[in-house]
């Protein structure tokens, strides 16, 4: 099946047919059609399935007589994939484009012949987005080790419905998640394919870049409680109003980014009760931040922080502030960037080196095994939006470079 069969039939799960926009949030019916959908694409090429203790998924391509990734005197596997999760009304390609192109470079490896010579994998990592349980790449940081199994079984959605209890519903036990070291131990690399999530690809005219570095990010939940009250009839000078200092977070993230050459944005925020007449008597806020490096990224979110307490202690709210999960700085593999550099050239393929603000389980995988980036081409830069979109000659190169990238590494 071609990559354009394969994009069409995965684009249908979990449209809003209003927006556009995708809602494939991790233990849902929308998730279990993703997971459908990937286990029929794996048979339809004669890929073993399996589903890892964390529920991510797996497609093995295993070389002919081959004991398969793990075993004793096998070799050390290749995997490449991405994540079929979605943010809230987010666009078509963050995720599946790298899981779409991993199925469509296996099909390009088999008409030019090649066969692996160790254990090829395409992995689709559950919640990579956090949508659903707050936490950033909950599947593969569960597989590495990086978040404590106990900790992630009590995250609950915002319906109270914790992660224990939506795995346990959609049929995968919780009880059984935590790193799986023998499985990571089978892997010898990582490569994510990605929509780029800017415009840096557009602005030098490439189609392809080889993935650098990310920048530390991170989330942190701002509880401010003050005191319900009537909106008619409270004085001013009377109220204890969450919305006031939560109003000066939203300024102070805008400005702390802005002078410190970072990203720092709200994107959800929560008041209750709710009410159009009444003074809330709470509000939840969601402060993300992004920066070039450690210090700086420190640096925007204590500025926030600050400037968030003040203003709380001006209007006699309480403030509490949690981080929900925060990802330090990742520089890809050297090696294995040179390694993918070096195969693209060998094909006339151009691909610069692109850092990024965005997070991937590539970036997590990282702490673990080798691991690198390939990005394509997004033409307004636009992403987390149903305006997201790459060209289909552009898709077309990134399989491409795909399978070049997999050919070197896995079928010589
Ligand atoms: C994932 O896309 C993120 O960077 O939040
Ligand atoms: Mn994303
Ligand atoms: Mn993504």
């Amino acid at each position: 099946m071609s990559f354009a069969a394969l994009w069409e039939s995965l684009l249908p799960i979990g449209r809003d047919g209003s927006s556009g926009g995708y809602r494939r949030f991790s233990w849902t019916p929308e998730d279990a059609a993703c997971r459908a959908w990937f286990t029929r694409a794996a048979a339809e090429r004669d890929l073993r399935v399996l589903t890892d203790n964390n529920g991510n998924l797996w497609a093995w391509w295993d070389p002919p007589g081959s004991p398969g990734p793990g075993a004793p005197g096998g070799s050390k596997a290749v995997v490449t994939g991405s994540h079929l999760d979605s943010v809230p009304n987010g666009g078509a390609f963050d995720g599946p484009l790298g899981i779409v192109s991993a199925f469509a470079a296996v099909d390009q490896l088999r008409e030019r012949g090649c066969l692996p010579v160790r254990p090829l994998g395409i992995a689709a990592f559950t919640e990579e987005e956090g949508a659903r349980f707050g936490v950033a790449c909950l599947g593969s940081r569960l597989l590495a080790g990086a978040i404590d199994p106990g900790a992630a079984r009590a995250l609950a959605d915002a319906a109270g419905v914790t992660l224990a209890g939506a795995m346990a519903a959609a049929g995968h036990d919780p009880d059984g998640i935590g790193p799986a070291d023998d499985l990571l131990a089978a892997v010898g690399a990582y490569v994510e394919l990605h929509i780029e999530q800017g415009r840096a690809l557009a602005d030098l005219g490439a189609a392809i870049a080889v993935g650098e570095q990310i920048w530390p990010h991170g989330r942190w939940r701002l509880d401010f409680t003050g005191r319900p009250d009537h909106a008619g009839t409270a004085t001013l000078a009377d109220r204890r109003d969450p919305m006031l200092p939560f109003a000066a977070a939203v300024l102070a993230a805008r400005q702390a980014a802005a002078s410190h050459g970072a990203r720092a944005t709200i994107g959800k925020v929560t008041a209750e009760p709710g009410a159009v007449n009444a003074v809330s008597a709470r509000v939840c806020a969601w402060l993300d931040a992004r920066g070039p490096d450690e210090r700086t990224l420190q640096a925007v979110v204590g500025e926030v922080l600050a400037a968030a307490r003040e203003a709380a202690a001006g209007h006699g709210v309480e403030l509490a502030a949690e981080p929900e999960s925060v990802t330090p700085a990742v520089v890809f593999d050297q090696g294995l960037r040179e390694r993918l550099a070096s195969s693209l050239a060998g094909q006339d393929i151009p691909a610069p080196l692109l850092p990024t603000g965005a997070g991937h389980d590539a970036g997590v995988l990282a702490a673990r095994v080798p691991a690198a980036m390939l990005f394509v081409r997004n033409p307004t830069g636009v992403s987390h939006s149903p305006a997201e979109h790459a060209e289909p000659a552009d898709c077309a190169a990134g399989v491409r470079a795909l399978a070049t990238v997999l050919e070197d590494l896995a079928c010589r």
